[in-house]
């Protein structure tokens, strides 16, 4: 098994599981054209995203890392008209990339983009108010997933549903010598969610075309 085989298979799925979506493909296309990165979550990820936002029946979703909007918008479909899912993004230029397609897309009203690092944004979401958040999906800096976890976890309710992408990075999650920053968030997250008794949790390794990682989800219970 290679990398090759890895990305064939996630071409034959979006080939036959995903029907041709022009706002989709219009994000990845701005993204693109604007010189982003191209680390959005593959399209069998996003549309998991997708699925469990609807089977959560949420209304209020918090996204970190907007990139250009990709996971953005499959998560805002899922959400009722008068839904909301508030994602925090760092850098003001994928923000007005991800703001463009999100509007062609139709979501204008449903997102809100908040531009600026994600602990001062969190502060002022907590001045807001806002919350509870019936489904968090983590995917900004990696080194601060436990702090976003701790936040989300603090704004959700029993039932809510807290994802965080890339966790386990090439294996690098079991490398309890690695003294890789982001690794050692990874495996602290890990901890967190082992000692946190209002959660129930499992990670799930992946490959695909964005090669062999994986992700978190963790149920958020009375406690
Ligand atoms: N969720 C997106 C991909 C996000 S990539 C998708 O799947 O479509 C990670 C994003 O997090 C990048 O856009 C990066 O600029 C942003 N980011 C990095 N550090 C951040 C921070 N401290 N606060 C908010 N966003 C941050
Ligand atoms: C990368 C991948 C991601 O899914 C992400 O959210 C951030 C970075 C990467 O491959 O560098
Ligand atoms: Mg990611």
């Amino acid at each position: 098994m290679d990398q090759e085989t890895f990305s064939a298979v996630d071409a034959f799925i979006g080939e036959t599981l995903t029907p041709p979506d022009e706002a989709l493909q219009a994000a990845l296309d701005a993204a693109q054209a604007a010189g982003l990165p191209q680390i959005q979550v593959s399209p069998p990820q996003g549309i998991l995203l997708e699925l469990l936002a609807r089977l959560q029946g949420a209304s209020t979703v918090l996204e970190f890392g907007t990139l250009g909007g990709y996971s953005t918008i499959l998560l805002a479909r899922a959400l009722p008209e008068d839904g909301r899912l508030i994602t925090l993004e760092a850098d003001a230029e994928y923000a007005e990339v991800a703001r463009g397609s999100i509007e062609r897309a139709g979501l204008g009203n449903v997102v809100d983009i908040r531009v600026g690092p994600a602990l001062e944004t969190l502060s002022v979401l907590g001045e807001e108010g806002a919350g509870p958040f019936d489904l968090t999906f983590i995917d900004a800096d990696k080194v601060n997933t436990p702090n976003y976890f701790s936040w989300a976890l603090d704004h959700s309710r029993p039932g809510s549903l807290i994802v965080a992408d890339n966790v386990v990075r090439d294996g690098s999650l079991a490398d309890a010598a690695s003294a890789d920053p982001t690794t050692k968030a990874q495996r602290r997250f890990h901890e967190m969610l082992a000692a946190e008794p209002r959660v129930r949790a499992t990670t799930i390794q992946t490959v695909g075309a964005k090669g062999y990682d994986g992700f978190t989800i963790a149920l958020v219970g009375e406690g």
